[in-house]
């Protein structure tokens, strides 16, 4: 089974920030932020979620749009994606709201379950020992459309993999500074390019950029006159 498609899609600041210097729960984007959102879910089968986002936002988001609710039943497709939560602890507080949304939710996870039963809240366990046989079980089990949700944490592995095939960046019309990068400080990449696919005015200063990987090899850098 190959690899499932892996689209990033982050409000980010205009100085690439997707959380205040404080911290806490981001809330970056606008109207047009939200439907390019619902738009990526409604494209996808599941997103990924790192459980910091969910412990600190409390859900995640759902489709709400009619039109989009409309064309994935035109697609027999269930209303809302898989919510696949990607912990290490499985440290979440089964009061959450978010574990009485109505979409199936399932962990990604390196514990072992101790026995065949799925984590309490979620409807199915996978393990995640390392990423690439991780997504590929979820392509496995029928997810090949992945929307990442983030936070920076994941975000990083993931591109660090080279895992992600488009990233959809919502830049947002303020500036933040602070720590909180939409990747980790620390992160190191291999290089890489990205080649634009849309860029669209959304109205309320937002401008949304969709790239995708390019996976052929960087052109050498010509040398030095
Ligand atoms: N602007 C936006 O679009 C946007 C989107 C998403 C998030 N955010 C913001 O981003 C911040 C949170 O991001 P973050 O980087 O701190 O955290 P994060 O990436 O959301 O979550 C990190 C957590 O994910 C789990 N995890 C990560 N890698 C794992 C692995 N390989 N195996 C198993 N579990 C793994 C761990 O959970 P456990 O602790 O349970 O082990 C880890 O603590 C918040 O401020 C949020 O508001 C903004």
């Amino acid at each position: 089974m190959p690899a499932p498609e892996l689209r990033l899609v982050l409000a980010v600041s205009l100085d690439g920030r997707l959380a205040p210097a404080q911290g806490g729960a981001a809330q970056l984007g606008g109207t047009g932020d939200r439907r390019v959102l619902e738009e990526a879910l409604a494209w996808s089968d599941a997103c990924l979620i790192g459980a910091r986002t969910l412990r600190l936002h409390g859900t995640t988001c759902l489709i709400h749009a009619p039109d989009l609710l409309e064309r994935r039943r035109c697609s027999q497709l269930p209303d809302q994606p898989v919510a696949v939560v990607v912990s290490r602890s499985g440290d979440l507080d089964p009061a959450l709201p978010f574990f009485r949304q109505p979409l199936p939710r399932w962990l990604l996870s390196p514990l072992d379950p101790a026995d065949a039963s799925p984590a309490a809240g979620f409807d199915r366990q996978l393990t995640l020992q390392h990423w690439p046989e991780a997504l590929a079980a979820l392509a496995d089990a029928g997810l090949r459309r992945l929307v990442l949700l983030g936070g920076a944490e994941l975000a990083g592995q993931l591109l660090h993999e080279q895992l992600v095939d488009e990233l959809q960046l919502t830049l947002c019309p303020q500036l933040l500074g602070g720590a909180h990068s939409w990747l980790p400080a620390a992160l190191s990449l291999e290089p890489n390019r990205w080649t634009l696919q849309e860029q669209r005015a959304l109205g309320g200063d937002e401008l949304l950029l969709r790239y995708r990987r390019l996976r052929e090899p960087a052109p050498a850098l010509a040398p030095p006159p």
